[in-house]
């Protein structure tokens, strides 16, 4: 298949990326680089260096070659910072998604792959696992977009019959396991590379944010997903667009808080891990875990990552190949992707 991808040079999309080209499709990625990394796109993968802003130039792409299946990534993700600027978020997010899903309707695009967001369900507390049929009720303006952009896609489907699959990811943690693609944020502001980080020595002690939420310990408690699971799940997906449109939870449906993170890093890295307890941070709900049940009757998918043991070794071991991340690689030749770059931090 022919597959365009925007937020390609990202986290979640780079390692989607690899996926379809290991899985043998052709891939072309969309990318304004305000969050992605241009070392993050393999070479020999197209790149296209623009913004969904720009509703003309994106047009020009849909209308100048047939596209199998659109993938967008591409999109503003934080609880925390659409809780401070809400507009923006909401501005932002809306306006891209609907520049793009307007061209590839338009332009005879079959199948549209979404990266929608547990945090729209982030309004309601809940202790038990959120089902796929769970009421929406997003806790930021950030999940808020997702949705918005959901609705959008049923109008796309009803009107040009473009299939879509909006997966509602949890939270997306990991690394490639063969090493050549990692989790890079600039600023870095999630739970797992923060702390992995602060035990490699790179930072200093990492903050837990609240600790008298209702969960077994007091801290949140979130659903971690392996990358690579998530790019399978996509993949999968897709052949189901021949048929219908689809709306999927998407997690490994274990719950791990906060402090059992920690715990899990320092028992990988086999060090200690200095942290503090910090207040609680706006937006965050106490407990996000999935029931991911229709992917998995629909799709055969299930995840192969899902210890938390195994997601925080492939991000330790990738971040200890590259503590600089992808800004040191982007230094040595925009071009080049290299697998494996950088010194190894000692432990
Ligand atoms: N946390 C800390 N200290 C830190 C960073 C995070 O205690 O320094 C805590 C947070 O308060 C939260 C948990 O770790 O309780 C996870 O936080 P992350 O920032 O890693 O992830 P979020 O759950 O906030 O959000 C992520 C994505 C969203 C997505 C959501 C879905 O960033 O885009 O998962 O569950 F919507």
């Amino acid at each position: 298949m022919k597959c365009l991808v925007t937020g390609g040079a990202g986290y979640v999309g780079s390692h989607v990326v690899i996926g379809l080209l290991d899985a043998g499709h052709e891939v072309a990625v969309i990318d304004n680089l305000s969050t992605g990394y241009r070392a993050a796109v393999p070479s020999g993968v197209r790149f296209f260096p623009l913004d969904l802003l720009d509703a003309e130039a994106i047009n020009k792409i849909l209308a100048s070659e047939k596209w199998d299946v659109v993938l967008h990534f591409a999109a503003l993700s934080l609880v925390n910072e659409s809780m401070r600027k809400p507009f923006y978020y909401l501005r932002q997010n809306y306006i891209t998604a609907l520049n793009l899903i307007e061209a590839c309707a338009q332009n005879g695009v079959r199948r549209f792959v979404f990266s929608s967001t547990a945090a729209l369900f982030g309004g309601k507390e809940r202790f038990s696992l959120i089902p796929d049929n769970a009421r929406v009720e997003a806790s930021s303006p950030y999940g808020e977009s997702k949705f918005l952009i959901e609705r959008a896609l049923v109008w796309a489907d009803q009107i040009y019959g473009m299939r879509s699959a909006s997966l509602r990811y949890f939270n997306a943690a990991g690394a490639d396991p063969l090493g050549r693609l990692g989790e890079e944020h600039t600023p870095e502001t999630h739970l797992i590379p923060l702390a992995i980080d602060t035990v490699l020595g790179l930072r200093g002690k990492l903050k837990i944010f609240g600790n008298d939420y209702p969960t077994r310990d007091g801290t949140c408690i979130r659903d971690y997903i392996h990358v690579t699971d998530l790019a399978d799940a996509y993949i999968r997906v897709i052949e189901l667009l021949d048929r219908r449109s689809v709306t999927y939870n998407l997690g490994n449906g274990l719950g791990f808080t906060n402090m059992e993170v920690v715990q899990a890093i320092e028992h990988v890295s086999g060090r200690k891990l200095p942290w503090e307890w910090a207040p609680r941070r706006t937006g965050d709900p106490s407990m996000l875990v999935a029931d991911s049940a229709l992917i998995r009757r629909e799709t055969g998918w299930s995840p192969h990552y899902s210890s938390i043991d195994i997601i925080v070794e492939t991000a330790l071991q990738w971040r200890k190949r590259n503590p600089h991340g992808y800004r040191k690689q982007a230094g040595i030749g925009q071009e080049k992707w290299s697998p494996i770059f950088g010194q190894e931090v000692e432990l």
